[in-house]
């Protein structure tokens, strides 16, 4: 039998994915239909619909709105999602939070294991890992999955470059991450689902992101390949250095996530390539699905 999904943040990115690939099984909830910073309207939410299992894909999650608006940030990235996991435990409801490769940005050159300590650099990074820490002290039933670089719904670094009429644009050589193609990241976020309403043990952390680890303009230039391939115009790549792009908050210059727990634990890799190698995942049609 299908089982009921109940997923906040439901005009984000990755709800609007989940409800794709799960259709009528998955209930989104947006922000105005549930405000995850309100306890009592978590609690109303839970008791209506009773979910099975409960994915929170609400967030904050534009890394320089956690300097700009600093308190609603820890309310929606931090305090609310330690509340979602208290309600949640309480009804016997499994959770499954999402969270961030920005949780880390020590320096390193070897992908972060779920175990690694985390190091945020920036408070985006910092309010993620202090949500992660709320989740897991209020809850045994809950499953933190990382995720990074979302790609493939027409949303995503590549599409935005391909939108404008832009000759050159310039790409970072040297920020290395986990491209994650956004509708195989929901399938197998529910069938993560599925498993932990089947009373399955799951990782109280897993790395769901793609593999393997690639530079940012590297990730740019196999899309623009495939791109080309397929007979359409691409923007002239510039390899530029992360420095370049003065007066953003900061970011790890290393944020890749080892994959290989995710990997034993789906019998398959998340792998960004062949995502990126279908001219499709990144044209207009995706734009509007
Ligand atoms: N996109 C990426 O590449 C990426 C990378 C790493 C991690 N992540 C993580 O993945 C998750 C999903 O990200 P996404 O890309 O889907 O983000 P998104 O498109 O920005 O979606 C987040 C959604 O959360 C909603 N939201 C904000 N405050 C809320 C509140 N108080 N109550 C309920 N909903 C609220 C927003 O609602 P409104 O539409 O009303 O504003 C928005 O629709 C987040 O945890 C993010 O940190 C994403």
């Amino acid at each position: 039998m299908p089982i009921k999904v109940l997923v906040t943040g439901g005009r984000g990115r990755l709800a609007r994915a989940l409800s794709r690939v799960g259709g009528s099984n998955v209930h989104g909830l947006s922000s105005t239909e549930l405000d995850i910073t309100n306890a009592a309207a978590i609690q109303f939410a839970l008791e209506r619909l009773r979910p099975d299992v409960v994915i929170n894909a609400a967030a904050l999650s534009n890394v320089e709105a956690s300097d700009t608006a600093p308190d609603r940030a820890r309310s929606v990235n931090a305090t609310a999602p330690g509340r979602m996991a208290q309600a949640c435990d309480q009804l016997g409801t499994p959770l499954i939070h999402i969270s961030t490769d920005y949780v880390f940005g020590a320096e390193t050159t070897k992908p972060w294991r779920e175990a690694d300590p985390v190091s945020p650099l920036n408070n985006y990074g910092r309010l993620k890992a202090e949500g992660e820490r709320n989740v897991l002290a209020a809850s045994d039933k809950v499953c933190i999955g990382r995720v990074a670089w979302l790609f493939g719904d027409g949303k995503d670094f590549i599409a935005n470059l391909l939108r404008g009429d832009a000759v050159t644009v310039k790409v970072a050589h040297d920020q290395t991450g986990s491209p994650t193609p956004i509708f195989l990241l929901a399938k197998r976020l529910l069938t993560l689902a599925d498993r932990m309403n089947a009373g399955e043990a799951v990782p109280p952390v897993l790395h769901l992101a793609g593999s393997p680890p690639v530079a940012r303009a590297d990730w740019v230039a196999a899309a623009f390949e495939a791109l080309q391939r397929s007979g359409k115009k691409t923007p002239k790549l510039m390899r530029v250095p992360m420095a370049d792009f003065v007066g953003t908050t900061p970011r790890p210059n290393y944020s890749a996530l080892d994959c290989n727990l995710a990997t034993e634990f789906f019998g398959e890799e998340l792998n960004w390539h062949i995502s990126t190698a279908q001219p499709e995942t990144f044209t207009e049609q995706t734009v509007s699905a």
